[in-house]
């Protein structure tokens, strides 16, 4: 192989690729990656990177090595005024991140997600209440809802905070928090595409940013404030996240400043609720396009004993195989995060002879990978028997990362997919979740995470169960 740089579209001045990607990117990228091939180099109004679309470049490129790391450079760069040192958006160098990856992993560990087990169970019971005010041909947007459950379980599992969400009807209003973290999180997207000094001049739009962002600091004080007054959980019960940071301590007796904590919070109330979200509403929206796929995952549901009046145990979700692969398959046509930003730290050559300097910034395009037909025959089909063990067998376990992968992987990655699933198999034991239209459901253009816009559906009563 001789080497070569990435080949990529020919770009305008200044602007560069602006208008090969935007406005309509997935179906831009996926253009793209079949036109100049599985690395291609792209320049987007002066910043320049390299782009995959391979499972062999993005093993290469995930994975934490002396030739590449997660460091927070654009586009990431643009939420880390929103997350701060939390640990979404710090560099893995950074001591912070050391500091708050070791001490907060036990908190994810298999052990610990069991134990909010039951409270999942309360929160979607709770849910479920809700779904039943409404009458059986009142279309509402599914994505309100599923927000509602994950704010409140993250709030509630994580932090021992009740945002009222559930408790007050269907016309209780989006909670202030979740609308000032979308408002800074569709900011993401237009202040990518200005120049620096547009995000320091004295505009409504930058004014508006910080207000939402002093407000979801101002709701998470008084999180961690009832906690530190109420003092730590009683014996008997279960630490919760904010215990840990509360109390955790490394080795070294290094502890997290009061405002690493509340960045920390932040982070997860934000990478908590919004992800799982989306996630629920496109199974559901997929199971009301595939029946036969829905009557499968009843089927197993009930196999499991899960009704929608007991709590199910971390025993019977383990038991749901089948919606496990479901799951995967929406994730993979649907990841929330469709870009991973990575940065190379020192020359290398990848496989194809394609030259990287050091400090190029290089992205895993999981969201083009995921539908690259080469990876996945037939891609934009959904069929879940891609996942059977048989199938993921045959293909690299780099194909697959709507979580990422390695030391940089999402930390709530089982809490996530436990809530899921805890709220999927009550939910659809006692309601058929109907999409009634044909046309597939359109990607909300102004969201940085992977989202439905407008999925009106219609809940009803199961007479089968
Ligand atoms: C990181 C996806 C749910 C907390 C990540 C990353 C991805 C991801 C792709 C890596 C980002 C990058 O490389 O820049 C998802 C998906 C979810 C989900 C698809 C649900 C379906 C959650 C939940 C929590 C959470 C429920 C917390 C309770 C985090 C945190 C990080 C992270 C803190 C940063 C970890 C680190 O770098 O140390 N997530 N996530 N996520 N996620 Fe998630």
């Amino acid at each position: 192989v001789s080497f070569r740089l990435a080949p990529g579209p020919k770009g305008r001045p200044f602007i560069g690729n602006l208008y090969d990607v935007f406005p309509d990117t997935n179906n831009n990228y996926l253009r793209l990656f079949a036109e100049y091939g599985p690395v291609m180099n792209l320049s987007i109004l002066g910043n320049e990177s390299l782009n995959t679309n391979d499972p062999e470049v993005a093993e290469i490129w995930a994975k934490e090595s002396d030739y590449y790391t997660k460091k927070v450079v654009q586009p990431l760069s643009e939420v880390k005024p929103i997350g701060g040192n939390g640990l979404f958006t710090s560099d893995t160098d950074d001591m912070d991140w050391k500091l708050a990856h070791k001490l907060l992993m036990p908190a994810f560990s298999p052990r610990a997600v069991k134990a909010y087990q039951k409270e999942m169970g309360e929160i979607t019971a709770q849910a479920i209440k809700v779904f039943d005010e409404y009458a059986p041909d009142e279309k509402f947007e599914i994505l309100n809802w599923t927000t509602n459950i994950t704010f409140e379980t993250i709030g509630r599992v994580g932090f021992g905070y009740d945002f009222h969400l559930l408790d007050q009807g269907k016309n209780v209003k989006p909670h202030p928090f979740i609308e000032a973290m979308s408002y800074t999180l569709k900011q993401v997207i237009t202040r990518n595409l200005q120049a620096q000094f547009m995000k320091r001049l004295p505009l409504e739009q930058n004014r508006r940013f910080d207000q939402s962002l002093a407000l979801m600091h101002g709701i998470i004080e008084q999180v961690i404030a009832e906690r530190k007054a109420a003092g730590p959980r009683g014996a008997g019960q279960e630490r919760d996240l904010l215990d840990y940071m509360l109390t955790a301590q490394s080795e070294e007796g290094d502890k997290l400043s009061d405002e690493l904590i509340r960045d920390q919070v932040n982070t997860f109330l934000i990478a908590g609720h919004d992800t799982s979200a989306n996630t629920l509403s496109f199974v559901l929206y997929e199971l009301s396009r595939h029946p036969e796929i829905k009557a499968k995952v009843l089927q197993e549901i009930a196999n499991a004993g899960i009704n929608h009046t007991d709590y199910p145990t971390s025993e019977q979700i383990s038991q749901l195989k089948y919606l496990h692969m479901v799951i995967k398959e929406t994730l993979r046509l649907y990841s929330p995060l469709r870009l991973l930003t990575k940065y190379c730290k020192k020359d290398n050559v990848l496989p194809g002879g394609f030259v990287v300097k050091a400090g190029t910034t290089v992205q895993i395009n999981s969201g083009a990978m995921h539908r690259n037909p080469k990876v996945y025959p037939n891609p934009h089909a959904f069929d879940p028997e891609r996942f059977s063990p048989e199938e993921e067998q045959k293909r690299s376990s780099y194909a697959w990362l709507p979580f990422s992968t390695g030391p940089r992987a999402c930390i709530g990655m089982a809490l996530a997919l436990q809530e899921i699933k805890t709220v999927l198999a009550m939910c659809l034991h006692k309601f058929d979740f109907i999409y009634h239209e044909t046309e597939p459901i359109a990607i909300d253009p102004s969201s940085p995470t992977q989202k439905p816009l407008h999925l009106f559906m219609t809940v009803q009563k199961r007479t089968n169960f």
